[in-house]
């Protein structure tokens, strides 16, 4: 089969350390843990403290990566961050990483594309090693969602939740089955269904009207949301098998953005595969946005449940609107 030979040679995850349940946020919004829980799937996640920033959660991961995959700082030479809430405008969340980790070799910039960013931070470095323009990436998804999520807004409040993941990639070597056999990135501009008003070049000073609108908080359209993802998700599935030549049955374990378990249940069902061969952890994280499918992958491939030569779907969709998918050969 065609296709980058790349691998994961180690992972690494970081949450912040306050867990908030949703018994939490039921004592100060209109919501209950029965809503929640049979709405999105969702029983806890973690919120960092405010000024944090999505880098040094980042940071954090990368340093778990780096660890577990043995590969010394100096021998990254690219750093992708994948984040819809970088620290700063400028510089990017993937020049703080640099510093944080002390990768003296490594280029890099910031991927935006909100919940998709791990999917196509995938794609990206797959294409870097290809080339031969680097030989180890440092793959990040890292999200501090409680700085864009109004703490009034139920809808959204009980959703997202903060943390960071981590992967070293380089290409495979003769004897290692790692391959990237199937890709996909779409987009469909959307600045009405999930967008943030204020922040950006179009209202770039948030004035006392702008915050009195919350126009630098997320608004989203939760229902047409749900539709797009609904829909989206199952034809990435159907898509990724076409591709690649391959059946439902070949694939070890599909790892889905996680974004609410009604969602990724309607989608699996449309593609005829059981639950047990997809890797749910929405339950203890929440939504983490550009985080999301990296935490995943970390937690299928350190508690065995991917193995050297299985085929792992991650699929991904969110704001923009984007949609994009990943078949691996582990
Ligand atoms: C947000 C979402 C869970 C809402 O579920 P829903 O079944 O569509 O609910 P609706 O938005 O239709 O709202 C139904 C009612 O619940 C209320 N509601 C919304 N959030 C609530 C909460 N946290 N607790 C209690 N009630 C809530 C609404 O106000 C509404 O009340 P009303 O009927 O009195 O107006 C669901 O639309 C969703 O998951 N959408 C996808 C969002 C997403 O994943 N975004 C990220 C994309 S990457």
């Amino acid at each position: 089969m065609s296709g980058p030979r790349i691998s994961v040679v180690g992972t690494g995850l970081y949450v912040p350390d306050r867990l908030v349940t949703n018994e939490d946020l039921a004592k100060v919004l209109d919501t209950s843990d029965e809503w929640i829980r049979t709405r999105t799937g969702i029983k806890q996640r973690y919120f960092a403290e405010p000024g944090t920033g999505a880098a040094p959660l980042g940071a954090e991961a990368g340093r778990r990566a780096l660890a577990a995959a043995k590969v010394a700082p100096e021998d990254i030479d690219l750093v992708l961050c994948a984040t819809m809430t970088p620290d700063y405008i400028i510089p990017s969340c993937a020049a703080l990483i640099q510093r944080d980790l002390k990768l003296e070799n490594a280029g890099g910039f910031d991927l935006m594309a909100a919940c998709s960013g791990w999917v196509f931070g995938t794609v990206t470095a797959a294409q870097f090693l290809a080339a031969g323009t680097a030989r180890h990436v440092l793959l990040v998804g890292a999200e501090q969602m409680t700085s864009v999520i109004d703490p009034e807004d139920r809808g959204t409040r009980v959703i997202f939740g903060d943390g960071a993941a981590a992967a070293v990639i380089r290409a495979s070597r003769d004897d290692e089955p790692g391959q990237l056999l199937h890709s996909k990135m779409r987009l469909a501009g959307n600045d009405e269904l999930l967008y943030i008003p204020a922040g950006g070049s179009r209202q770039p000073s948030i004035d006392a009207a702008s915050i009195e609108r919350r126009d630098h908080y997320v608004k989203m359209k939760g229902r047409e949301i749900f539709r797009f993802a609904v829909t989206r998700f199952g034809e990435l599935i159907e898509d990724a098998l076409q591709g690649a030549g391959v059946t439902v049955d070949d694939i070890k374990l599909v790892i889905p953005h996680q974004v609410n378990l009604r969602i990724i249940e309607s989608a699996v069902d449309r593609v005829g595969l059981s639950m047990d061969r997809v890797l749910l952890n929405i339950d203890r994280y929440g939504n983490t946005s550009g985080a999301s499918v990296g935490i995943a992958l970390h937690e299928a491939a350190d508690s065995g449940r991917i193995e050297r030569g299985d085929l792992v779907l991650m699929v991904a969709f969110g704001a923009g609107l984007s949609w994009g998918s990943a078949l691996l050969r582990w």
